[in-house]
């Protein structure tokens, strides 16, 4: 079966990894997406940048806009964030008729409506898991696991960068500035640092899950955002001593007047799993009526963390593309065959 091309708009931080993660796994995420995923093209600014992950052959260029043209692209990936050109190239190729996925919380935060709206109109999807909590399948979770709940409640670390900086400010006693240089150059960082450290990050990631918890539009602008810019070692200290930890935690909550939409520092009990939550790691926390409370913990930002969210995106994409109804049928992509060389060990 002919392959699916896909056009990457980025190849910094998760775009290199988007590369990587295809090529290494390549059998696998044929197997489950029912065909080859092929990236054909990617748009960058600097054509001289060295890319240890860009696979040999691929076509670079510096006009974003060849990518969502192309004719044979079958899915674009937009992964150059903001939200002024992101806007229109995501705009653009929904017009042209691509599928998009897309790891950008803030495009999707502010300008989502008129995304979705457009999508819907063009008979495309736009798919968008990395564009929260990084590795963890919570959009997933929420859509599909989730789905025969009323949703209650959400709470949770969103922002790795700024789970990093306060860990290492608790544990090292590091200073704010340095620990936020070192997640800048782990490529945890936004482009723009203030958007981690004031929880402008958070609170799109936050307005994104409300409006799939409690079916709203994405009202960006209505969140209550505080971020950890404010707090010194001492903060934490006084924390520790009265046996809390300071997190800075996403909240949402259906109330009987309305929905609430808040990003602070928050006090959390040290014996509570998500207080033991540190580094990069995030942890989401879903209350439904049918389910109960439930807790997702993984890595939140990164280069492959992320991938893995907008790869299992292509994945999904490629397998509702695909026309053999065989390879519809999700998460069913075994092999009998491979048993042979995949037993089971004995404990
Ligand atoms: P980077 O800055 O590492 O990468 C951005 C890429 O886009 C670069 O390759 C850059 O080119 C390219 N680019 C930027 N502007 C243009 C332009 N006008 N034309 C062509 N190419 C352009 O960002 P990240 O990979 O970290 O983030 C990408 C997106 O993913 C953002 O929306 C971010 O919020 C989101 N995200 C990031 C996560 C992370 O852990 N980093 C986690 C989850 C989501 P060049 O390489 O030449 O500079
Ligand atoms: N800057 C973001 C963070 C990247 O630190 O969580 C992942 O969305």
């Amino acid at each position: 079966m002919k392959p699916i091309n896909v056009g990457l708009l980025g190849l910094g931080t998760v775009g290199g990894g988007v590369a990587k993660v295809l090529a290494r796994n390549a059998e696998e995420i044929s197997r489950r997406a029912g065909r080859a995923i092929e990236v054909k093209i990617a748009a960058v600014r600097d054509l001289d940048k060295a890319r240890a992950t860009a696979p040999a052959g691929l076509a670079l260029t510096t006009d974003p806009y060849a990518v969502v043209d192309h004719p044979d692209i079958d899915i674009v990936v937009e992964l150059i964030g903001g939200t002024s050109i992101a806007r229109d190239l995501v705009l653009r190729a929904i017009a042209n008729g691509k599928h998009v996925v897309t790891a950008n919380k803030a495009l999707l935060a502010i300008h989502g409506n008129e995304v979705f709206a457009d999508a819907q109109k063009q008979g495309v999807m736009v798919a968008f898991e990395a564009a929260v909590a990084g590795g963890i399948p919570i959009i997933k979770a929420l859509r599909e696991g989730l789905s025969a709940n009323r949703i209650e409640w959400i709470a949770g670390i969103i922002n790795g960068t700024s789970n990093y900086i306060l860990s290492e400010m608790r544990d090292r006693g590091a200073e704010f500035g340095t620990v936020l240089a070192e997640a800048q150059k782990l490529g945890y960082a936004e482009a723009d640092p203030t958007f981690d450290i004031e929880g402008v990050d958070a609170a799109h990631k936050l307005t994104i899950l409300a409006a799939l918890a409690f079916g709203i539009p994405m009202q960006f602008d209505k969140a209550y955002l505080e971020g950890i810019s404010k707090l010194t070692q001492e903060d934490i200290g006084y924390a520790e001593q009265l046996g809390y930890r300071i997190k800075l935690l996403g909240i949402t909550k259906r109330k009987a007047d309305g929905i609430e939409l808040r990003v602070h520092p928050t006090l959390v009990p040290e014996r509570q799993i998500i207080a033991n939550v540190n580094g990069v790691m995030n942890a989401v926390m879903i209350k439904g009526d049918a389910v109960g409370q439930t807790l997702y913990s993984g890595r939140g930002a990164g280069a492959e963390p992320t991938a893995s969210a907008v790869v299992a995106d292509l994945v999904d994409v490629t397998r509702l593309l695909t026309a053999d109804p065989e390879h519809r049928v999700p998460h069913l992509a075994f092999q009998p065959d491979r048993l042979a060389d995949l037993k089971i060990l004995p404990i």
